[in-house]
């Protein structure tokens, strides 16, 4: 059995754990919204058409924030045909996915649903073939409170008060040549500040997201941000990253070691960040914003012949995931938590059906995929304080990502209760690991614990429509917690929740 050590210190803290870091994201592609959210003949619609089964998984998933309409999407969407009486909403070609959009969700729907899932919206505007106009008129339509031409607009159709959308992303991925409209950093920047000047000039208090590198292999990683920064930095907020992982090639030592690519990029992109506010003598500081991450088999999607084009909801990039993706989307959220110092916002992609957590079928159930449990989990758990959490354990060697520690862990402390939560990942193919959490800074606790684990000796398990159950966390019964420590024993690529309450010793 290989050996890990961790030592918390309740007072060695990283930030205060962002609820925004739970967000997901809605893209109007293949069956996210239609017969995902939305599909008004299915057994459990609500009287808005809404599956109420996956509105049930949706609170379960514990997410908090949703990044909508898209995505390639919404760099060719008109928000205005979204709207109004629904026989007279216009069907569209969308040039990203090749499929019809019918238009029968649009903003007005949309809210509806965020409100009964308790979700805050975050916003993205179409700065691909629109601009600032355009921006200004759907900030006017959701958020201004009534007596102008667009807020009454809003009235009229049904929704007496604005919907106070706080979160605007200034576009998407435009530095992607596939994206309609991609511009380069310079022309990006200039719309990106000219739009922001506007909606600040409309809502001062908006927080506001420029788009970053849509991936840290674009040759233009870096350079873009730098870039966009210069002309932005005093008017945003955030900074946009995306990043999707996959297994190439049966490389499972690697794939699983991917957390630390994304550790790399969050370092990469603040020191980027902060050069230019170090040179424009600024004392702001831009926060990350994470809004697209997730495990996707890209390379199979890029490799497999298109779907049938211009159909409403066609079924693409539905991944079914393993027990190993579950892992890594764990450790994923390892990393971003360990980064809530300036990764403040993060939207899992996407939430239904399109690489997603959640899978429902037409007219048939919804189920939890395996990459749900882990995320549910640290939703649930992570509270209070992250701690800075370093790990001593074994390292090996990565051909993708080079040298990597075979656990890796974050911590959050709840001063009010007392709660601490450790979040952890067993990278080893084969061995189980015996970890040690030292708790003796927290002075004489009297610790009680619980832990629950995500692992199988088939590594390749998935939940299907058939065995939606086969990947659910279990009870890891391998905890001792006794004299200011715990320890466990974490099987062979597992992720794990361990809570530890709080009691007094007198
Ligand atoms: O989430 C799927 C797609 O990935 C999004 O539309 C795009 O922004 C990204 O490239």
């Amino acid at each position: 059995m290989r050996i890990a050590h961790v030592t918390l210190d309740p007072t060695a803290v990283v930030a205060p754990v962002s609820r925004r870091t739970f967000g997901t994201f809605v893209e109007h592609m293949g069956r996210c919204v239609y017969t995902g959210l939305y599909e008004p003949g299915h057994p459990s619609a609500d009287e808005d058409g809404f599956r109420a089964d996956v509105l049930a998984l949706t609170r379960e998933l514990g997410v908090t924030t949703v990044r909508y309409p898209g995505g390639n999407f919404v760099s060719g969407y008109r928000w205005e045909d979204g709207i109004g009486p629904r026989d007279r909403r216009p069907h569209r070609r969308d040039l990203a996915w090749h499929s019809v959009e019918t238009n029968e969700v649009g903003i007005d729907e949309f809210a509806r649903w965020a409100a009964k899932a308790d979700v805050e919206i975050m916003y993205a505007v179409n700065l691909g073939t629109r601009g600032v106009q355009e921006a200004l008129d759907v900030h006017e339509y959701v958020n201004h409170p009534a007596g102008t031409h667009l807020a009454e607009l809003r009235r009229a159709n049904g929704a007496e008060k604005p919907y106070g959308i706080r979160m605007w992303c200034l576009g998407n991925e435009l530095d992607g040549p596939w994206q309609l409209g991609h511009k380069n950093a310079e022309a990006y920047g200039q719309l990106a500040a000219a739009t922001a000047r506007a909606l600040r000039a409309a809502e001062p208090g908006l927080e506001l997201i420029a788009c970053g590198s849509s991936g840290s292999a674009m040759p233009t990683f870096g350079a873009w941000e730098a870039t966009v920064l210069e002309h932005t930095y005093d008017l945003v907020d955030y900074l946009s990253c995306h990043a999707y992982y996959e297994e190439y090639d049966g490389d499972l030592g690697s794939f699983l070691a991917c957390a630390t690519d994304m550790d790399h990029f969050v370092d990469s992109i603040v020191a980027t960040a902060d050069s230019i506010g170090a040179r424009l003598r600024s004392k702001k500081k831009i926060q990350l914003s994470f809004d697209e991450w997730n495990v996707w088999y890209l390379s199979r999607f890029q490799n497999q012949p298109p779907v049938d084009e211009w159909q409403v909801g066609p079924r693409v990039i539905e991944d079914e995931y393993n027990v190993a993706d579950a892992v890594v989307v764990g450790n994923l959220l390892i990393s971003l938590l360990r980064h809530s110092d300036r990764v403040t916002a993060a939207c899992q992609a996407q939430l239904v059906n399109v690489i997603a957590p959640i899978r429902a079928e037409p007219g048939g159930p919804a189920w939890r995929q395996s990459i749900f449990h882990p995320f549910a989990r640290t939703a649930a758990l992570a509270r209070g304080d992250v701690l800075r959490t370093v790990v001593d354990a074994p390292g090996y060697q990565t051909d993708r990502y080079g040298e990597a520690s075979v656990v890796d862990a974050v911590a959050t402390h709840d001063s009010a209760s007392g709660d601490v939560a450790v979040f952890v990942v067993n990278r080893d193919l084969a061995q189980p690991v015996e970890l040690t959490v030292d708790l003796g800074r927290f002075g004489p606790v009297a610790w009680q614990g619980g832990a629950s684990s995500l692992y199988d000796d088939d590594i390749r398990l998935t939940n299907t429509v058939e065995h939606p159950d086969r990947v659910v966390l279990r009870a890891n019964r391998q905890l001792s917690v006794r004299d200011g420590s715990a320890r466990i024993v974490l099987p062979p690529v597992s992720w794990t929740a361990l809570r530890l309450s709080a009691g007094t010793t007198d």
